[in-house]
């Protein structure tokens, strides 16, 4: 499988870097001038093409290219980010990435993110979702590229197309290694800033993260997947830990067990009335002048804080299930930077007796 991918540079395509299996090639889409915040990796640069997904066909030519499918994790993923930006990359990116794909008459596959549900709640549907009024820029531009993907996909000379709402991602499940502090990070980074160490929650509010060579493995058979079967109908799907999300309250015992001493004050969950925190999370910068980082931190909370679970439905049924699941104790690890607990492996060739205890 060639995969043209753009945003190879960021933390999903890290991943797809750590976890590329052998027989699949990726083709890397380069901006000539990278933001600077992801150093490219030299073994991209072999095979890279240059262009930039806010250009008409990324600004490649496609009779250059030899590609199965192409794969759009480019994203402007500050959550503070001003508009136009956001609308740029992650509106016309996906436009453009689309076209594209259908100039190469091969699949489309969009990297959204769950966090497009806005403000919703319960069962949040693998499927196109309502306008509404509580989405902050970033998510209301990623419902913006759902929405004309889904106009594009209904014109003649229609690709296979998959929209993956990504989850949060967090470090290399073995290394630990994160190009980025965003999404759950904040809830460590922030803990010693939260107001007498509360955290407004709602009582059923979950945590849905992969680690993020794990996301990829999971996106890789995605991939494979739609080349496979090629479906008619576009598809949406939720690639996450869905329904083996846990409780943000397991997250954090689970920091406390691998480290009774990491809390200067123990957490303290306040439950939350939902639309004043939907409402805050969205608004509180246009009356308060908040740094980027505190803007972020504080769109961050309304990712831990809300009773939601993404299922994984559509996932399973295109790669044929075998879903990854949710690991508290791993996600606290990552997060909080904590040593998992390790327990003796019996040598091998002792017997496992109480001949041990000279009688
Ligand atoms: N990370 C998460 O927790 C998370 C959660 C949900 C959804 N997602 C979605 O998953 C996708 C990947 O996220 P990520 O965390 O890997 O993002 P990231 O670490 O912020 O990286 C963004 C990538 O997009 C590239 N890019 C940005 N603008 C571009 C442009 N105009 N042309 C070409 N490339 C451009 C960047 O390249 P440069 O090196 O040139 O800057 C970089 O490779 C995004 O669509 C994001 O919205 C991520």
């Amino acid at each position: 499988m060639r995969l043209l991918v753009a945003g190879m540079t960021g933390q999903l395509g890290a991943g797809i870097t750590e976890v590329l299996p052998e027989g699949t090639t990726v083709v890397p889409l380069l901006r000539a001038r990278s933001s600077g915040r992801h150093p490219v990796d030299p073994a991209l640069a072999a095979t890279a093409v240059h262009g930039d997904v806010v250009r008409p066909m990324w600004g490649l030519v496609p009779e250059d290219l030899e590609v199965d499918a192409v794969v759009n994790l480019a994203g402007e993923t500050n959550w503070a980010g001003r508009s136009s930006d956001l609308i740029g990359t992650n509106v016309l990116g996906a436009e453009h990435g689309y076209r594209l794909a259908r100039r190469l008459g091969v699949p489309y596959v969009y990297a959204s993110s769950i966090y497009v549900a806005g403000g919703m709640l319960g069962t949040v549907p693998e499927a196109p979702l309502p306008s509404g009024p509580d989405r902050t820029a970033y998510e209301h531009s990623k419902w913006l590229a759902e929405c004309r993907l889904g106009q594009l996909a209904t014109e003649p000379g229609a690709v296979p197309l998959l929209i993956a709402r990504v989850c949060a991602l967090i470090g290399n499940s073995s290394t630990g290694r994160t190009l980025k502090r965003s999404s759950l990070y904040l809830l460590a980074d922030r803990w010693d800033d939260l107001p007498a160490g509360v955290l407004p929650v709602m009582r059923g509010a979950l945590v849905d993260a992969l680690p993020r060579d794990t996301a990829a493995t999971l996106l890789l058979r995605a991939v494979r997947a739609l080349c496979d079967t090629r479906p008619e109908e576009p598809l949406v799907c939720h690639l996450g830990a869905g329904e083996t999300a846990p409780s943000v309250n397991s997250v954090l015992d689970a920091a406390h067990g691998l480290d009774p001493m990491r809390f200067r004050r123990e957490p303290r969950f306040v439950k939350a009335p939902v639309r004043p925190l939907v409402w805050l999370t969205q608004n509180a910068d246009r009356f308060a002048g908040l740094s980027a980082s505190w803007h972020n931190s504080l769109i961050g909370l309304r990712y831990v804080a809300m009773e939601r679970v993404f299922p994984r439905a559509v996932l399973a049924s295109l790669v044929g299930g075998d879903l990854p699941r949710a690991d508290p104790e791993l996600m606290a690890s990552l997060v909080f930077g904590l040593s998992r607990r390790r327990f003796d492996e019996p040598r091998k060739g002792r017997a496992m007796t109480m001949a041990r205890f000279p009688g």
